[in-house]
Parts: C-alpha cells; structure tokens; sequence
C-alpha cells in the first residue's frame, strides 16, 4: 500500500505579514507549507519579519555557499541557538558555542570520529541493532520513532562512555525528556523560542529530568575512571571533552557538552531511519530492491552487517541519502550576520538572521527531477553529482558542518539494513503522514508500525 506524503497548508498569505507580529503567525501555523511558499519566489534572497526582527531567506544554492563557507566567520550562530528553550534542549555544547570556546571543544571531540574508529563503531552499532530487533515479535505493532530513538541513544551512550551506562532506565528517562521537549517546543512554535510564549511547566519538569540523568551519567562514568586506571586508556568521547575530571565551572562545561551529544547524536538519526523506513513502507518496490541487496550481502542469515559490507550495500546508502533529501532532520539552518553585508543584491545589516532551508532547497526542481518523488536510484548513477553544495546539505556544509557525519551514516545503514533483513515495515493507516516540524522533522507523533516477518 503506498501512502501520500503531504504537508498541510495553511490560510495565511505569506506574502503579507501581520502589522505586529509579521510572518510568525503565517510560519507557525504551518511551517513547512510557509517555506515551500516562500520557494514559489525561486530565487534571491527573501525578506522576511519575525516580531520586530528581520530574516532573510537564501532561495540560491551559491548564497548558501557563501553564508555557510566562503563568508561563514561574518556568520555566526543564530541568537535562536541561545534561547532558554534550546539550552533545556541541548544545553551549552558543541552546536551553540563560537570562537576559541568552540575551537577547543571542536578539536578534542573530532578525534572521536577518525576513520580508524569507525569499525569499531560499526560492530558496536550492529550489536546493539540486533539486541534491540531481538525485542520484536512478527505482527507486533511499534511506535517506530520511539524504538528508533531509543536505539540512536543507546548508540550514543555507548559512544560518550564507552560502555552501556548502568544508571536505570537512563535511555526511558532520556527518550521520555525529548519526546516531552518536542512536544512542548511543538505546541508553541516561536522560531526556537524567539517568540513571546513562556515554557510550560511542562517542559521545565522535562528539561529538569534530563538534566539529572546527564549528572547521574557523568558522575557514574567519572567513579569509574577514578577506581579503574584501565579505563583512562577507555579513550571515549567524554573523555576527550574539555572539562573531563574537572570540578565546578568545568562540569557545568562537561554537563553541557554531554547533553549536546546524547541529543544531536540520537535526535537526527533516529528521525532519518524512522522516515527512511516510512517511506520504504510506502514504496514496496523500492523496499523490494533494498531487500535484495541486504540479502545478498548478509546471505541467507540472521548475521548483523559489518563496516566492509557497506561498500556491497550502495542501494542501502542511497535510501538513506534519499531520505535525508526529502525528509532532513534538520529542515532549518540559520546564521547570523557579524557585520553588514552583501548577499547577491540583498544588503543584510549587522546582527540580521540568515535562513536557509534543507527542505526547501532539496525539493527544488530547478535542482532535482522529480523533486517530490522518492527515487533512491538518483544517488547511483550521475544524476546527482554535480549537485552544488547548497542545494543538498542535510548535515549542513563549511567548518560547523555535522561532526558525526560518517558516523550517522554508517548507522542508518547498518541499522536499516539490519531491520529489512528481518522485518517489512508497515504503516497500517490510509490516512496521509504528515510531518510534524519541531525542532527536528519528526514524522506524526505516536505514529504506529506494524512487523511483517520476511
Ligand atoms: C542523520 C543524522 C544527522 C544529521 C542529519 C545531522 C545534521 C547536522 C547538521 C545539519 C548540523 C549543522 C548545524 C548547523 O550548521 O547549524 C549538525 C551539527 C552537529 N552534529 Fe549532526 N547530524 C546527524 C547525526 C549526528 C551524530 C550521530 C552526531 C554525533 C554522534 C552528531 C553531532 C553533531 C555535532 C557535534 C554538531 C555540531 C558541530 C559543530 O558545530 O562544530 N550529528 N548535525
């Protein structure tokens, strides 16, 4: 059964702000329609007003390189970055900070990513696919977004400390945290909490539960490092964060970084396999191939896929590259202008808000064919090559581009593959699935799946 994919659509005219509050109104009752609207411009740069603050919108793939590459020290992270909200959210980390600060967080975490580790991680992310697939029974129905990031964040654990955490039910407590944070951001949307709307108490109780995991976390990691000198040689991220075995201020730092990465590094990865799967759902032939090729990697087996089966899986990386293009975790990457310039003809004063939209950008027809249609097999030939940089950027692009790339890579396809070898994914509903645009592109919540044995 295929299943339509729509975005609502909303009664506001975009193109005529509000007197007060301008295009917020139009943005928040709908903001994935407001953006595909604002593409009908096609081109330059679109002036836009949030309250009293000006944004602009880049519709060119050159603009975007300029923002996000040649011209990114004018462009910093957007004020957004700083709200309350996004700190209850992601705390003070790796995603918000700028200059030295950032250099130095940058630099130690990068070596956690080195190609030399990833078959390390691969083994690690297969163990704990399968260990999670072991959960499942055929005809079972799931809350796939929530198997899926319940996944990602054991995957992440393992990443920060090396080892399973032992502190109870840290992954319930920390999937419970965000789901509660999406929700809360969901119903109030204010660009990231730049509108005028206050948290709930809600949220404040979910922010606060998610912090108290993180101290348990750390400080359980940090006993351990204290009474097992085998374990400095552990070389886990944590370790190489700044602040590692420091006190006061420095934990604070610690605290921070740790929430960054449990929620950067599950969040948009467990929301692409979870539309990667979706979208497999509603395309059995596409789902057929995938199948194929997964089987005649792995053979007739149960056996979970390694790093060196990947290069045998590309149909298996071009779903994933297909699902990051129509549904990017991150739909929305902004920046923030330094000093005044210049975008193509579009003058953007010191402090102005710069837009960009993977979204919008990725279903561009004056870019791809077919723009709306899931069609993996685009990413095998040459179809997609000669793609500019700021038309296809899901982990976004120049030097804050995503640290966990290739990571995330590997695990969507180690972890799809892992599924389709065992089970179909169904999404049993006629009904359209929309997607539901909080801080990540999540796909409708509480939305149910149901296993087919293979
Ligand atoms: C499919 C999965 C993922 C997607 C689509 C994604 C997307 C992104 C994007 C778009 C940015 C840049 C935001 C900006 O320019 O403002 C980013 C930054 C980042 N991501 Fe990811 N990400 C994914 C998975 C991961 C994973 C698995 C990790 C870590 C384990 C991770 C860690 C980070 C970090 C630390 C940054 C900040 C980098 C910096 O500012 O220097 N991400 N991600």
């Amino acid at each position: 059964m295929t299943h339509p994919m729509r975005i609502g659509r909303s009664d506001f005219n975009t193109d005529v702000p509000h007197a007060i509050t301008g295009h917020l109104p139009a943005f928040n009752a709908d903001p994935l329609w407001f953006l595909t609207d604002c593409g009908r411009y096609n081109r330059g740069v679109l002036s836009l007003r949030i309250l009293h603050k000006k944004l602009f919108l880049l519709l060119e793939p050159a603009d975007i390189e300029q923002v996000l590459i040649t011209d990114h020290r004018n462009f910093i992270k957007p004020e957004w970055l700083r709200t309350p909200f996004v700190n209850r959210l992601l705390g003070d980390g790796l995603v918000n900070s700028e200059g030295p600060v950032w250099r130095t967080r940058h630099d130690g975490c990068r070596h956690a990513f080195e190609n030399s580790r990833m078959e390390r991680y691969a083994e690690m992310i297969s163990e704990l696919s399968l260990q999670r697939i072991d959960t499942w029974t055929a005809g079972e129905a799931i809350n796939l977004q929530r198997e899926m990031t319940q996944l990602t964040l054991e995957v992440a654990g393992r990443l920060l400390f090396g080892a399973d955490p032992t502190v109870p039910d840290w992954v319930t407590e920390v999937a419970d945290a965000l789901d509660t944070l999406m929700v809360c951001f969901g119903s109030r949307y204010s660009l990231f909490g730049m509108g005028p709307l206050p948290a709930s108490s809600r949220e404040i109780r979910a922010a606060r539960r998610l912090d108290s995991v993180i101290t348990n976390l750390i400080s359980q990691r940090l006993e351990q490092s204290g009474s097992d000198s085998q374990s400095f040689a552990r070389q886990d991220l944590v370790s190489m964060m700044p602040g590692y075995q420091c006190e006061g201020s420095d934990r604070a730092q610690l605290h921070g970084q740790v929430k960054t990465f449990l929620g950067a590094g599950s969040e948009s990865s467990s929301v692409a396999l979870t539309w990667a799967l979706v979208l497999l759902a509603g395309h059995p032939e596409e789902d057929a191939r995938l199948y194929t090729e997964v089987r005649s990697v792995l053979g007739n087996t149960m056996r979970s896929p390694t790093l060196s089966d990947l290069t045998n899986m590309p149909y298996t990386r071009a779903v994933i590259s297909e699902a990051l293009r129509l549904y990017p975790p991150l739909w929305m990457i902004g920046r923030q202008a330094i000093e005044a310039t210049t975008i193509g003809e579009c003058a953007i004063p010191a402090g102005g808000i710069v837009m960009t939209s993977p979204w919008l950008m990725q279903r561009s027809a004056r870019i791809f064919s077919d723009p709306n249609t899931f069609r993996p097999e685009r990413w095998l030939g040459s179809e997609t090559e000669s793609i500019p940089r700021g038309a296809y950027f899901p982990f976004g692009a120049g030097p804050r581009i995503c640290m966990g790339r290739n990571f995330a890579m590997i695990e969507s396809c180690l972890v799809l593959a892992a599924i389709v070898n065992r089970y179909q994914v169904e999404i049993p509903r006629d009904e359209p699935i929309i997607p539901w645009p909080t801080v990540t592109l999540r796909t409708p919540h509480g939305l149910r799946a149901q296993l087919i044995a293979r």
